[in-house]
Formats: structure tokens, C-alpha cells, sequence
């Protein structure tokens, strides 16, 4: 599963950049609004940044303007995967758009159902929103689980993205239902990383190798 940082915080992407495991970026416009900063400058260093595709969403409603929008979008930078809503309008938008060869995102997805209409338009990425599906009562996980299944049992291109993810165990699942793609909040980034085992295990490797340089130095 590749994993896709979901924020427009350059400094964040930079520090996940280093680790030499993101593959690419999401954002959205409640991301993008806590930025300062032009907006297509600071995609652009995102971009040269992950050196993998970045989400950039188209914040119109009608299939002009998106198509208009998602134009503009994919030139700005190679790596641009231009986000679209899942409405009617926005259909119509991914396919006039994924005809043209630019990479879309379908976000905002909620139900299977939606994902495989995104994917029949041509989108290269289905964003279904697992927290804001648990946020709700329900599980999030299901979409996930039924959206690879309907990929995978019709030899469809597109890859699902797990995303509203919002902890570590909404990573190990979303990989576990062999989703393409998980995006998530640089804070669940790094939580993936850690474990107290390990701090105590290296911990301990730590302090008795010390302890035997000293035995050796002193015998
Ligand atoms: C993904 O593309 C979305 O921007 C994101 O995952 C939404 O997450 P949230 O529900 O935590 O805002």
C-alpha cells in the first residue's frame, strides 16, 4: 500500500519526504486554507517535494468550470492529480478530464456504488472517507473492503485511496483490505512509526552494549 500524507503543510511533507517512504500527497480545501502562501507555488514545491502525485481539488460545482479548473490544475506541475467531487457534474467532469490523460482523484466517495461509477469515468484514484463514515455509526472499513473487491472482480484501473484516515489501525486495515493507497494526517504518519517495545528493546541493546565496552575496557 502506498502512503500518501493528506495535509498542504509544506514543512510536514518536507519531514515525511526525508523518511523515503511517502509516496505522494492529498490535499483539500479546509488543507489548503490553513496554508498561507500562493496556492500554486506552494503545489509546486509540494510537488518537487514528494516526487509523487499531489491532489489538488477543483473548488467549482459545475462540469465547465471543473473541466476549466482541472486544466489549470494538472499544469502546474507534472505530478498534479486533480481532485474531484463525486456529483453528477463531477463525473462528467472526470471523463471529459481522464480522456485527456490528466490523473484524477474522485473524493468525497461514500458508497461503493459511486466509486464504481468514478472508476467507469476513467478516475485513477477512489477516495472513500472512512472516519467520516465511523463518525457516523457505521464502518468505514466495509467501503474500503467492497470497493477493492468490485476493482479486482471487474479488472478495473482504478486504485482505491483509504482516506479520512485517523489512526493506526485505520492504516493496518485499509492495507489488510489491499486498498492502493492510504492518506492520512501527518500525526497518524508518525504513530505508524512507533511502538514502546521497540524503544525499550533498543533501549536495552543500547545500555548492555555500553555495559560490555566498559567490562572490556576495564578487563
Ligand atoms: C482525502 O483526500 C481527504 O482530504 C481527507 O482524507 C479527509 O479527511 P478528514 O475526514 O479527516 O477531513
Amino acid at each position: 500500500m502506498k502512503f500518501f500524507l493528506d495535509t498542504a503543510n509544506l514543512q510536514e511533507i518536507q519531514e515525511a519526504a526525508s523518511l523515503g517512504v511517502l509516496d505522494g500527497v492529498t490535499t483539500n480545501p479546509s488543507l489548503v486554507a490553513r496554508e498561507k502562501g500562493d496556492y500554486l507555488e506552494n503545489l509546486i514545491r509540494i510537488c518537487e517535494t514528494v516526487k509523487g502525485p499531489v491532489s489538488a481539488e477543483v473548488v467549482t460545482t459545475e462540469y465547465d468550470s471543473m473541466v476549466e479548473e482541472g486544466r489549470k490544475l494538472a499544469k502546474v506541475h507534472k505530478h498534479i492529480v486533480v481532485k474531484i467531487p463525486m456529483i453528477r457534474e463531477g463525473v462528467k467532469a472526470i471523463k471529459t478530464l481522464s480522456s485527456e490523460g490528466i490523473k484524477i482523484n474522485c473524493t468525497l466517495i461514500f458508497s461503493a456504488v459511486q466509486g464504481l461509477i468514478a472508476a467507469k469515468a476513467g478516475a485513477t484514484y477512489l477516495s472513500p472517507f472512512v472516519g467520516r463514515i465511523d463518525d457516523t455509526g457505521h464502518d468505514g472499513m466495509v467501503l474500503v473492503r467492497d470497493m477493492v473487491q468490485i476493482i479486482e472482480l471487474h479488472d478495473l484501473e482504478a486504485q482505491v485511496l483509504a482516506a479520512s484516515l485517523r489512526h493506526p489501525m485505520h492504516v493496518l486495515e485499509a492495507a489488510l483490505a489491499g486498498a492502493h493507497v492510504g492518506t492520512m494526517p501527518k500525526s497518524v504518519f508518525d504513530q505508524c512509526f512507533k511502538h514502546p517495545l521497540t524503544d525499550i528493546g533498543l533501549a536495552r541493546f543500547l545500555e548492555d552494549y555500553k555495559k560490555s565496552q566498559a567490562q572490556g575496557a576495564a578487563g
